[in-house]
């Protein structure tokens, strides 16, 4: 593809499987509010903060929690979330996710992350993928979560690399709005190799090797 020297990779959902982690901890955070909630509502979270996504899934009952009480609530599903994360080890990093990753990297790219979240570091480490990026973008150095370009602007700046020759990787449809605003071209993953608003769509994470 011409012109482009990045790859900025979302996390959650692209490198691993932790989306799924995500969706069992507001499940069950849920499940003890009797608020209902399904994968349909769980799509909505993917690239969204951990405070806006309590926001999501509480809906129309906003209003009858304290700002405290939320960040109790926020608190907890991070609890259940992070018992998960815990046994995460490197062999949790699939083949195809390695093996795409140290092909790109061979053939010359500069590799990031641009993640939401707060947990990027511990979920990196734990997957031995600690010091293997040339910068980390993560929800623990931005004020806005995507689909504000923050983290994208953030993680190109580190590589001192501009967004046109840069491209995102994303599961998310917060996520491409989030490229887009950071005029980053990008490639949506989706298993049905439908996704409408993304410049490429791909079904799985190796099909970069036949692009790049
Ligand atoms: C994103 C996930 O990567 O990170 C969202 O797609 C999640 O689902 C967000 O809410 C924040 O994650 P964390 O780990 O900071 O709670
Ligand atoms: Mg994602």
């Amino acid at each position: 593809m011409n012109n482009i020297y990045a790859i900025i990779f979302d996390l959650d959902g692209v490198i691993c499987s932790t989306d799924r982690y995500h969706y069992l901890a507001w499940k069950a955070l849920a499940d003890r509010l009797g608020i209902p909630f399904d994968e349909q509502v769980n799509s909505q979270l993917r690239g969204v903060s951990r405070m806006e996504s309590l926001e999501i899934i509480l809906g129309n009952h906003s209003g009858e929690y304290s700002e405290q009480e939320k960040l109790a609530l926020a608190e907890k599903k991070n609890e259940i979330y992070r018992s998960y994360l815990s046994a995460m080890t490197p062999g949790d990093l699939s083949k195809e996710v390695r093996m795409t990753l140290h092909t790109l990297r061979q053939r010359g790219y500069l590799l990031a992350i641009g993640s939401s979240s707060k947990n990027t570091r511990q979920i990196l480490n734990q997957l031995g993928l600690g010091d293997f990026f040339d910068a980390v973008a993560d929800g623990t150095q931005i004020t806005k979560s995507k689909p504000d370009p923050e983290v994208f602007l953030l993680a190109s700046s580190m590589l001192g690399v501009s967004p046109e020759n840069a491209i995102v990787i994303e599961d998310a449809e917060s996520g491409v709005q989030a490229a887009k605003a950071g005029r980053f071209r990008s490639i949506g993953i989706r298993s049905d190799g439908n996704d409408p608003m993304s410049d490429i769509t791909i079904k799985k994470l190796s099909n970069l090797t036949e692009i790049f």
